[in-house]
């Protein structure tokens, strides 16, 4: 018999318990939901709305039921819907009459929106410690590819020469954000809805002040209409996973380039990558392409609660049951792919022989070229065109500016003196541009320390 069953006639058809029953997945929260009931409990205790006898009866009660879930000794069952009323069941099962009063001043409405939130918080620390993972192993090899000329790319066209170094820290930096993103979200979730009723807060003397700081909250939330109906938290954190993916999407699709015989700036180890069931030659990305192919799963999360959300009048409605599903999966996919990128990252071997080589085509020194000559008095958009038809030139010689005598580029202009062999290598292209958050080995070094200076002090 359901627990709400006094005003109807009849049973629920089965479809219908189907189609509500939510226990399938909720059962997650189940320790949310009974540390939530012993604070409401103890606290209904404390204000004398309930005797202190039945508080204990009901803390202990609760206190065994926990154990006994996390022995895998419980069974919920579908029949009770959803945690909440499989906990009240269980409860007043065990310790009878006092369990029947659990539930006074309170409602299913802040009881649901009081667990959701606290799971969501306290998943939040296990996201940021992968992500601090994958900035470790960012800056451990960034730190040995200084030196490594690659080719930057804009329009995935050869643009200027950078370090290995600076195109990791570059994601480097994203993960910061993505990180901070978190924290931000987990401050302002920390409010407590419990007490706020089923909409309009309740009529007994309850101290929503004290359940709030029992949980750990800063504190209640302020109406109790917003408090049985906020889900922005949720919305907020999986906005902030998306934009994660996004990043660690962007990522992907460079390491799978990087992997092609095209590119081959990068082995993957065996254990982070598969073969093929025809092809014997095959090591393909598999990991990266998965990443990349999570991303759209946990943008659709975002995307299925929005929807869900958008049409809702104040306060709850049934709807909102929909808000967990995506949210766990959002969270578990993260938590799926990050240690496996971080690994991934961590064991590959970096073909610096290959990045030079492609480096070295492509004209990625024209701009140091048109600033030579700019450095020795042309106006910086002369020096370009100047620049522009060697390049030009060169292209049709099957040469590369280097390649070129004094002789030739001062048929071009006079200001070309000896020292522009020194301007025009790689090496030094690189190496001067020491303009802050620049690929010189001292700004680099300068990132990665900032880096691992950020990830030292999120370290408890
Ligand atoms: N299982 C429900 C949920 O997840 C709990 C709240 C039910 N409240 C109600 N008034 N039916 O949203």
């Amino acid at each position: 018999m359901k627990l709400w069953s006094g005003r109807f006639g009849k049973e629920t058809d089965a479809l219908v318990n189907e189609l509500n029953a939510s226990i399938d997945f909720d059962q997650r929260l189940y320790k949310e939901d009974i540390t939530g009931s012993m604070a409401h409990a103890k606290m209904l205790g404390a204000c004398g709305i309930i005797s202190p006898a039945d508080t204990e009866a009901i803390v202990e009660g609760l206190a065994g039921i926990l154990a006994d879930v996390e022995a895998g000794k419980v069974e919920f069952s579908a029949d009770n819907e959803d945690i909440h009323m499989n906990v009240e069941a269980l409860l007043t099962a065990r310790i009878g009459e006092a369990g029947k009063r659990l539930h006074t001043a309170r409602s299913r409405n802040d009881q649901v929106a009081l667990d959701f939130r606290m799971y969501v918080r306290e998943r939040i620390p296990e996201l940021i410690g992968q992500l601090l993972e994958l900035e470790r192993v960012l800056c451990r090899q960034a730190k040995q590819y200084q030196t490594a000329v690659m080719p930057g790319y804009t329009h995935l066209q050869r643009a200027q020469p950078i370090s290995f170094a600076q195109h990791l820290m570059a994601y480097a930096h994203m993960f910061i954000r993505d990180i901070t993103r978190l924290e931000d979200c987990q401050k302002r979730m920390n409010e407590c809805p419990l007490g706020s009723g089923a909409l309009a807060g309740t009529t007994y003397p309850i101290d929503r002040f004290l359940t709030a700081q029992t949980l750990g909250f800063d504190g209640p939330m302020g109406n109790s209409l917003d408090g049985v109906s906020d889900r922005d938290y949720a919305l907020e954190l999986m906005s902030a996973l998306s934009i994660l993916m996004m990043h660690l999407s962007r990522f992907s699709e460079e390491v799978i380039l990087w992997c092609s015989w095209e590119f081959k700036f990068i082995e993957l180890d065996d254990a982070y990558a598969t073969g093929s069931s025809i092809m014997p030659q095959k090591k393909n990305p598999d990991v990266a392409e998965l990443v990349r192919g999570k991303t759209g799963r946990v943008y659709g999360d975002l995307m299925s609660l929005l929807t869900v959300m958008k049409g809702l009048p104040l306060a709850y409605n049934k709807d909102m049951q929909e808000d967990k599903e995506p949210v766990f999966d959002a969270i578990d996919t993260v938590e799926l792919c990050l240690p496996v990128f971080a690994a991934m990252l961590d064991t590959m071997t970096v073909r610096t022989d290959n990045m030079r080589r492609a480096a070295g085509m492509g004209f990625i020194n024209a701009t140091d070229c048109a600033d030579y000559l700019t450095k020795k008095g042309m106006p910086f958009r002369d020096a370009y065109t100047v620049t522009g038809k060697l390049v030009a030139r060169c292209t049709a010689a099957g040469k590369t500016l280097e390649e070129l005598s004094l002789d030739e580029l001062r048929e071009s202009s006079e200001l070309f003196e000896a020292d522009v062999y020194e301007a025009l290598k790689l090496e030094n292209c690189m190496a001067l541009r020491g303009s802050y958050g620049g690929p010189a080995v001292a700004e680099t070094g300068r990132q990665i320390a900032s880096i691992e200076d950020f990830v030292e002090a999120h370290t408890k």
